[in-house]
């Protein structure tokens, strides 16, 4: 039986009891509205772990003023039933005051890999998720805690603060589930109507066509960006806030194409905004 905990006094206990028995418990932070990518960060956590604790919390330091907080998509019973099918242990779904309390006054900010892609285009957004993440892993001190990479500028956010605040967890990074078009689920693909559901499909098709082009030499960074663009916009994708080829582990625009690098691409259909990114293996030294 899933239980569902509310306090952190509460998880702080049975965590507590699992780690004296000796056992090894994973986290699993979500904003909830799961899907089939949520469950194989769980799965993942399983693999590696005696529990799983996951958390649900809509956190309001991630969204700007006119982003979707009071609009998105909250249902804890459905939750809780997948939750439950996929052999969580426990629940922490806290509410604002628990996590937020009066005069709550302290930021977790990291600079440099937020000063592109995401954190350009969501200002605040990572401070947001960075402070939250932290809170979270002080308030469950898992062994391990899973994100996707699905986020991966995120997920690099929070490999950073666990490093610079010598949070001691490991942070596992697991892939991108996806429908059979390739679209990267998301609990924002709810907001799509079927035609932009249809559309939807050329990210992650345009994402891939240009990193193969540009993994084999068949072409060249710039020309494939400007070629994905207008595919986007040809697909019926109606404001792209980037795409764009980074170095995978500093986010630096890839300049030397003999390092491992990532595709990465936030682009609007409508009042729904979609991120997804791709990876890019370094080419081969000429000889
Ligand atoms: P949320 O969007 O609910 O995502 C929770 C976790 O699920 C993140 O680690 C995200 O990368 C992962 N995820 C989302 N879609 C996925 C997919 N298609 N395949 C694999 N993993 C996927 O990301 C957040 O919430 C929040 O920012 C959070 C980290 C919980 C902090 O509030």
């Amino acid at each position: 039986m899933l239980d569902i905990v509310r306090t952190v006094a509460t998880l702080r206990d049975q965590v507590d009891e699992w780690r004296r028995a000796g056992q090894r418990i994973a986290l699993v932070p979500t904003m909830g509205a799961l899907h089939a990518g949520h469950l194989s960060l769980v799965h993942q956590g399983r693999e590696t772990c005696d529990r799983v604790v996951a958390t649900i919390f809509v956190n309001p330091a991630q969204f700007g003023p006119s982003e979707d907080f009071a609009t998105y998509p909250r249902g804890e019973a459905d939750d809780v039933t997948k939750l439950e099918a996929a052999g969580v242990d426990l629940l922490f779904a806290p509410d604002v005051g628990e996590m937020y309390p009066e005069n709550f006054a302290t930021n977790v900010t990291v600079s440099g890999i937020t000063d592109c892609l995401c954190g350009l285009s969501r200002p605040g957004f990572f401070d947001g998720v960075a402070t939250v993440v932290s809170k979270l892993l002080l308030q469950a001190l898992p062994d391990v805690a899973v994100f996707g990479d699905k986020d991966y500028q995120q997920l690099l956010v929070i490999r950073r603060v666990v490093r610079d605040l010598n949070i001691p967890v490991d942070i596992i990074g697991a892939p991108t589930v996806r429908e059979q078009d390739g679209l990267a689920l998301s609990s924002r693909n709810a907001y799509l109507g079927t035609a932009e559901r249809q559309q939807a499909a050329a990210l992650f098709r345009s994402l891939g066509t240009a990193a193969e082009n540009i993994e084999t030499g068949r072409g060249e960074p710039e020309a494939e960006t400007a070629a994905a663009l207008q595919r986007l916009t040809e697909s019926g994708f109606t404001k792209i806030d980037y795409f764009e080829l980074r170095d995978a582990e500093t986010l630096a625009p890839a300049v030397n194409l003999q390092r491992p690098s990532r595709l990465f691409a936030a682009a609007w259909l409508g009042a729904t905004r979609l991120i997804d990114n791709v990876s890019v293996a370094a080419r081969a030294i000429p000889n």
